[in-house]
């Protein structure tokens, strides 16, 4: 042990534990002294949080499985938020400063027979500070079993070309610059690999599944995460839906998925059926590109390999299921 200057010491502690730079939101219905400091405008009784979380990650299928979900009747889901793609953004998001008495007001119409109130927010998964803060609010000491965090798991480079070809239809600079075997083959020491680095690591990390899910692991037991192959769940959505609903204790006496998801030829995917009327997810969601090249695949796959193994080695010590994607490492 050593003295060395407060300041120095600040820099070592936070570069050790970084989710304590942040201001952290706790439930405050759920401390006596903080439900006294209340804004008058919120009352704790009755209040509803959500008890399941879609953590994402991105373009693995996360808005067609929270469309899927909020058919059963006894689900519901947070208000339309302006400015975040629909999303509550919370746990370590651009929403997160304006705290917990906003974010309970978000699900203020869900009522009694909503056995699930669902938050769905795609880049929770891989943000290295959403698992601390959403368990500091919606989990606290453990006591919450009821939650329940749901993770879909794609194969990495079907997930990170994904992205590539999400950035490109929004005309990102260096998306429709770069095709995806230049961006993906440079290396460090390329003129160009700094100015287009960002866009490489949005596209590549979040599929170190392993890295992800083990940080998950540190806040909330397996039984309280369920992991979704992302690719059974958009083949046969019906099997996938039909067993959450069992996961979830959800009544399925009146309720199943096959008279309520139709798979439409034209989109190449399933849709919800409504009213007798047939609702697909929108031009963004499932998106026609030219499919990936062979050899771009056998190299994000050599890329993927030790982060894939890893996943795999995880998932089995913790008794998840494989996904069948997978089980070539
Ligand atoms: P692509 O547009 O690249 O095909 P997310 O909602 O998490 O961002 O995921 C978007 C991806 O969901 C789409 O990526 C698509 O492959 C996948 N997906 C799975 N089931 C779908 C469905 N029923 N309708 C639309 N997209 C679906």
């Amino acid at each position: 042990l050593k003295w060395v200057e407060p300041e120095k010491l600040s820099q070592l502690y936070f570069n050790r534990f970084p989710q304590e730079q942040n201001m952290i939101h706790l439930n405050r219905c759920a401390d006596d002294r903080h439900r006294k400091m209340l804004s008058v405008n919120v009352t704790c009784d009755n209040i509803k949080l959500p008890n399941l979380i879609i953590v994402g990650p991105q373009k693995t299928g996360t808005s067609a499985l929270l469309s899927f979900l909020k058919l059963h009747p006894n689900v519901t889901s947070n208000l339309n938020v302006e400015g975040s793609f629909e999303e509550m953004q919370f746990f370590g998001g651009t929403n997160y400063k304006k705290g917990f008495e906003w974010y309970q007001s978000q699900f203020l119409q869900a009522a009694d027979n909503h056995q699930i109130i669902v938050e769905k927010t795609a880049n929770y998964f891989d943000n290295p500070v959403t698992p601390h803060l959403l368990s500091s609010m919606l989990n606290p000491d453990s006591k919450n079993h009821e939650l329940k965090i749901i993770a879909m798991i794609a194969d990495p480079v079907d997930r990170a070309y994904s992205w590539y070809q999400h950035m490109r239809s929004h005309n990102d600079s260096i998306a429709t610059k770069y095709s995806p075997e230049k961006l993906f083959s440079m290396l460090p020491g390329d003129p160009e690999y700094e100015v287009t680095n960002r866009l490489r690591q949005r596209c590549l990390k979040p599929g170190f599944y392993a890295e992800h899910v083990d940080r998950w692991l540190d806040y909330f037991p397996p039984s309280q995460i369920i992991l979704i192959d992302a690719k059974a769940f958009r083949l046969n959505p019906t099997q996938i839906m039909d067993q959450l609903l069992i996961d979830l204790n959800l009544p399925t006496s009146n309720f199943n998925y096959a008279t309520n998801l139709r798979y439409v030829p034209e989109k190449g995917f399933y849709c919800t059926i409504k009213k007798g009327k047939t609702k697909c997810l929108g031009a963004s969601k499932g998106r026609k590109y030219i499919p990936i090249s062979d050899s771009l695949r056998s190299q994000l796959n050599s890329y993927y390999a030790g982060h894939n193994r890893a996943l795999l080695k995880l998932l089995n010590r913790y008794k998840f299921n494989v996904p069948g994607w997978l089980l070539n490492f």
